[in-house]
């Protein structure tokens, strides 16, 4: 269990996005997570590349970007470009699923399953060794601020049962509704990366919640 925490810039004040960089640059947060929503996979608009190209230039750790955009392997190179670290594409929205990993990796990026909550871990089973991490969307994909679903525990122990099974190295990260109360319960049960938005960015001490959700206590 690595401990990673990703705050969600969804969630940031974008009229002081660069004050909220240097706030997390100065705090243990460990990667930027970007939420790019595209109207269709998802009903919302959220961001582009260039939003992740500005925030790459004022940041040293990671860019995490979590696509919800249908035909991910249109956007591969221009999200290389931007600066991303890391890219999450959809089980749901992926025809060609290894074909879309794999350019992924030729590109240079780390590469994430993302699976809503309605989808199967089994569907993961010829795909485990091929990725990076498993992103676990603990709410339905599209809006900050939802309830946590709490079957994204028996998820979690499903895809925990086959990263061992398979041998695989994946990481588990768990997107929505993280807060302070479930983060630890999450990585007590095998979680490596939480990602939180509204929680850290609600609160006037954002560095306190960051550093109670990743080391537990008040
Ligand atoms: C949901 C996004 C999440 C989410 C996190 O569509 O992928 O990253 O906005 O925000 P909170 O922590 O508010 O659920
Ligand atoms: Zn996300």
């Amino acid at each position: 269990m690595k401990k990673i925490i990703a705050p969600s810039l969804i969630s940031a004040d974008l009229a002081f996005l660069y004050r909220d960089i240097e706030m997390l640059n100065n705090s243990e947060a460990d990667w930027f997570h970007i939420d790019i929503m595209d109207t269709s996979f998802v009903s919302n608009i959220s961001f582009g590349s260039l939003f992740t190209k500005y925030v790459k230039k004022y940041t040293n750790k990671p860019i995490d970007v979590h696509l919800m955009i249908l035909r991910p392997e249109c956007f591969i190179q221009e999200f290389k470009n931007s600066g991303a670290n890391h890219l999450h594409i959809h089980y749901e929205t992926c025809i060609h699923l290894h074909k879309t990993i794999s350019y992924i990796k030729e590109y240079g990026m780390k590469v994430g399953i993302a699976v809503n909550p309605h989808t199967p871990i089994f569907l993961l089973q010829d795909v485990i060794n091929d990725v990076d991490f498993v992103l676990l969307m603990s709410v339905n994909p599209g809006s900050c601020g939802q309830k946590f679903i709490e079957q994204t525990y028996q998820k979690l122990k499903e895809t925990k049962d086959l990263i061992l099974k398979k041998d695989s190295s994946a990481l588990i990260e768990i997107d929505g509704g993280v807060n302070v109360e479930n983060s630890s319960l999450l990585f007590d049960n095998g979680a490596d990366i939480l990602v939180s938005g509204s929680t850290i960015f609600s609160n006037s001490h954002p560095k306190k919640i960051i550093r109670q959700m990743k080391f537990g206590g008040l």
